[in-house]
């Protein structure tokens, strides 16, 4: 078996010795430093934002993995192949990171800890009531792989979740919201908003002056999913008029945020750099080793991508 990998990342190393240790049989070559193999001989490409046109030069591929779970950086490409299974990666600690980094917002505002450090920097010594967690109502738009783990740990912590997504879902303690006539009700409700939805058609610029006016006064944008997904400009109005207290921003409409992009200096934003969740090859490889051991035994890959609805 013969797999390509094409990433701009430098841990191409990484993968190839956990991939080889998974399967002894696979040869893993490296674009572009490897581009003198047959291209016919590529079974597998492993991909991360790929240039346009390349992944066309293999003919005769079983499948193509992303090295992410957004798959948008491949189907970004207009000559992708259409024809090869797509699949999109769910991996053990990519959700763990998820969980965490969304956890870790959600009891930051929760537990106010901007106003403590506020007061430690005044040496103001200060109690504020502690709010009921009952009280709190976190909404999830986009409640797939990453947004039901999310929500799961949420509700563990008696959070009061919802989750928004196209298909109802039953999961115990969570109310489930599904498609677009739903939406202003989820909406109403969401105290906290964190989206973890797929970039498509559907859902770029989801998160405009409309969706934000529906939150209720005072609620906090936590957009972990892609920077595309938000219309910078409304949520700039928004939190100027007061009627966002406050949003965590991990993802851009171009990355890296320029350095003059109004987001890095808004008192009321935090931003991180695209770390949510990041891809371990440890633990990646056992998800990509899995899926390549399904189709070599002619099953179906886990995970695929259904290009007609672009998640
Ligand atoms: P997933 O399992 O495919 O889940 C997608 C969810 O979005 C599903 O619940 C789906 O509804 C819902 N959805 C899609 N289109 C919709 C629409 N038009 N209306 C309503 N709901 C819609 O994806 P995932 O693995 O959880 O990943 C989600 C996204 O997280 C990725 O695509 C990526 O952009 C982002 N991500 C970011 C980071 C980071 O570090 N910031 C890391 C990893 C992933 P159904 O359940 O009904 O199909
Ligand atoms: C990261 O953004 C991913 O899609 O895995």
């Amino acid at each position: 078996m013969n797999l390509m990998f094409i990433s701009n990342e430098d841990r191409a190393d990484q993968w190839r010795d956990n991939l080889t240790a998974l399967l002894p049989d696979l040869n893993f070559y490296v674009w572009p430093d490897d581009q003198a193999v047959d291209p016919a001989t590529i079974d597998y490409v492993l991909a991360w934002k790929p240039a346009p046109g390349i992944i066309k030069r293999f003919p005769n591929l079983k499948a193509i993995l992303s090295l992410g779970a957004g798959i948008d950086g491949i189907t970004c490409d207009p000559e992708l192949p259409i024809d090869k299974p797509l699949v999109h990666l769910v991996d053990r600690s990519l959700t763990q990171g998820m969980v965490q980094f969304a956890l870790y917002w959600v009891l930051h505002f929760h537990r106010q800890m901007g106003t403590y450090q506020k007061f430690a920097e005044a040496r103001t010594w200060r109690q504020l009531p502690q709010a009921e967690v009952d009280a709190c109502r976190v909404g999830i738009l986009g409640f797939g792989e990453l947004g039901q783990a999310v929500g799961s740990a949420l509700a563990a912590q008696h959070f009061d979740v919802a989750g928004w997504s196209r298909s109802p879902k039953q999961i115990a303690g969570i109310t489930s919201y599904a498609g677009a006539e739903a939406l202003p009700g989820f909406l109403g409700r969401s105290d906290m908003l964190i989206c973890l939805l797929p970039l498509t058609p559907e859902t770029e610029g989801i998160i405009d002056a409309a969706l934000l006016a529906a939150l209720p006064r005072g609620a906090i944008v936590i957009n972990l999913a892609r920077g595309r997904h938000l219309v910078d400009a409304d949520l700039l109005a928004a939190l100027d008029s007061g009627h966002l207290s406050a949003a965590v921003l991990d993802v851009f409409y171009n990355e890296p945020l320029a350095a003059e992009h109004p987001f890095w200096a808004h008192e009321k934003v935090t931003v991180t750099p695209h770390i949510a969740a990041l891809t371990s090859p440890r633990s990646g490889a056992d998800s990509v080793a899995a899926n390549i051991e399904r189709i070599e035994r002619g099953e179906t890959p886990l995970n695929l991508i259904d290009l007609a609805r672009g998640y």
